[in-house]
């Protein structure tokens, strides 16, 4: 690791005008003063087949993979859909996790964030999240839910419009950058 964190920010929603993905955004532009976070957006990314998993898989899966591997740490920024995240994300997370024991995921330290336009915050997507994660071997950050609701007035044209959202999301990305750094030390 360099003294400025590379950040990989995967957003669970394919909309072109998903609040995920700006929320991921708006984190960008808030860290530039400490950390290199790159939006990643999981279109083209297909479904996770075992046949497809050689040494040569999908274009895009391997692309994915190296962009895991690549980053210090990940943020999560998923949609709930159905009390659950989206095909997508869980998807995504399929995919780095493989090849077994040696999936892109494995040590990567992890931070779950969760949106809606309800009142929720998509809370109901963060458990399922956690658990599919703890079963890859990332390093999930213990921080409180980083959950976001009413998003459609946090964030607007890919900045925070609420001081009190950003910083409450700033707080968990510094739990996710001292994971990284505790990670590094130990590493020598
Ligand atoms: C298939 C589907 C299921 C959804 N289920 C939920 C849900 O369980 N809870 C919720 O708060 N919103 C739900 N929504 C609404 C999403 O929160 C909303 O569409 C949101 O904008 C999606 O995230 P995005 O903006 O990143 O695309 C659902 C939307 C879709 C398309």
């Amino acid at each position: 690791m360099t003294d400025r964190p590379k950040l990989l920010g995967i957003s669970g929603s394919l909309r072109a005008g998903s609040f995920s993905t700006a929320l991921l955004e708006a984190l960008r532009k808030a860290l530039a003063p400490k950390a290199d976070l790159t939006v990643y957006r999981l279109n083209g990314v297909p479904l996770y087949n075992q046949d497809e998993d050689t040494a040569t898989p999908p274009e895009a899966a391997a692309a994915l993979r190296a962009a895991i591997a690549a980053a210090d740490g990940i943020i999560f920024a998923s949609p709930e859909y159905n009390y659950g995240t989206s095909g997508a994300m869980k998807n995504a997370i399929d995919w780095g996790s493989r090849p077994y024991a040696k999936g892109a995921l494995i040590g990567k330290p992890a931070l779950i964030v969760t949106s809606s336009p309800g009142s929720t915050g998509g809370i109901r997507a963060q458990a399922q999240l956690r658990e599919s994660l703890s079963a890859t071997g990332a390093r999930v950050v213990s921080y409180p839910h980083l959950a976001v609701p009413g998003v459609g007035e946090k964030v607007k044209d890919g900045a925070f419009t609420d001081e009190k959202t950003a910083g409450f999301l700033l707080g968990g990305v510094d739990a996710l950058l001292a994971e990284i750094a505790l990670l590094a030390k130990a590493r020598g």
